[in-house]
């Protein structure tokens, strides 16, 4: 699949994939991802290096890059905290470019489903077979979009919905409308046994919370382009009255324990949700 066929949502993997790439190179790194550098380097216009031309170009980029950093090395926590608590099945949606069933130390007998759009899984495969990577873990790739009914081509491709799962939708809901996010968490309660585990990013429902400098920024403009807002702070309520216990976690406490300097403006944080 070439890059100039990924859809403007299927892009925004590379950005993330940018920032991985540039933790990976740092001595104090949080996480290393070895693929990261091949994704940007295959498709390097559609996930260019942002000009620093000037003082609000140069934090937005710093701003963003720390909240994927944080983000990643916060779920790779929580994914392999949830192993060492039971769960042997693991569902990355809108895996995007996400590394872990090729770089996370996962029990012997996990069973890893990633779920995206078919234009950001072809490039992903291309790239990976390219570097002759090898998953540790039993990876299961489905192509689906999941605003739609996602759930059958993931049960038809082995998922058990018997057992505990773990759930992880990192850098999604912010493209789903309200409606979507809510169609999403449901079908996810319906498909947890007892034991289960979810966790997102929590983001506000509406873009102009974002600072006035990161709103003049084009690549602000870009991703507000897609922003379609999801469930902002309502998918807490949602999600207990399904019967998930719901805790927060603050980003800018997160990124400080983690020996980083915060973000100055933008302030998310991230929702684990337990069955
Ligand atoms: C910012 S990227 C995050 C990728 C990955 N989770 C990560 O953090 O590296 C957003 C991802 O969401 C996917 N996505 C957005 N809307 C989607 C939908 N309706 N169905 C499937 N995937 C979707 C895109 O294809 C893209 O891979």
């Amino acid at each position: 699949m070439p890059h100039d066929r990924l859809t403007p949502v299927g892009k925004t993997a590379l950005a993330v994939a940018r920032a991985r790439a540039e933790e990976s190179t740092r001595a104090d790194r949080l996480f290393e991802d070895p693929y990261a550098s091949a994704f940007v380097e295959a498709a390097p216009e559609s996930a260019p290096e942002q000009p620093a031309d000037s003082d609000g170009a140069n934090r937005l980029r710093d701003d963003l890059a720390t909240h994927i950093v944080t983000r990643t090395r916060f779920f790779d926590r929580y994914l392999l905290d949830a192993c060492a608590h039971g769960c042997r099945q693991v569902v990355l949606l809108a895996a995007g470019l996400d590394t872990r069933a090729f770089r996370l130390d996962w029990p012997d007998d996990v069973r890893l489903f990633e779920v995206d759009r078919a234009d950001i899984l072809g490039f992903k495969r291309d790239i990976l077979d390219v570097a002759g990577a090898a998953p540790v873990c039993e990876r299961t790739i489905i192509q689906a979009d999941l605003s739609e009914r996602w759930e059958k081509p993931l049960v038809a491709a082995g998922f058990d919905r018997t057992v505990p799962t773990v759930w992880l939708a990192e850098g999604l809901m912010v493209y789903l409308s309200a409606d979507d996010a809510a169609g999403l968490l449901t079908t996810i309660g319906d498909l947890s046994a007892p034991g289960s585990r979810l966790s997102f990013e929590r983001s506000p429902r509406t873009l102009p919370t974002f600072p006035d400098w990161a709103l003049s920024m084009p690549q602000a403009t870009e991703f507000a382009s897609l922003w379609k807002g999801g469930l902002g702070e309502d998918a807490s309520q949602l999600l207990e009255q399904q019967g998930w216990a719901v805790t927060l976690t603050g980003q800018q406490q997160l990124t400080r324990s983690y020996g980083r300097a915060p973000q100055t403006d933008i302030a998310w944080g991230f929702l684990t949700a337990a069955r």
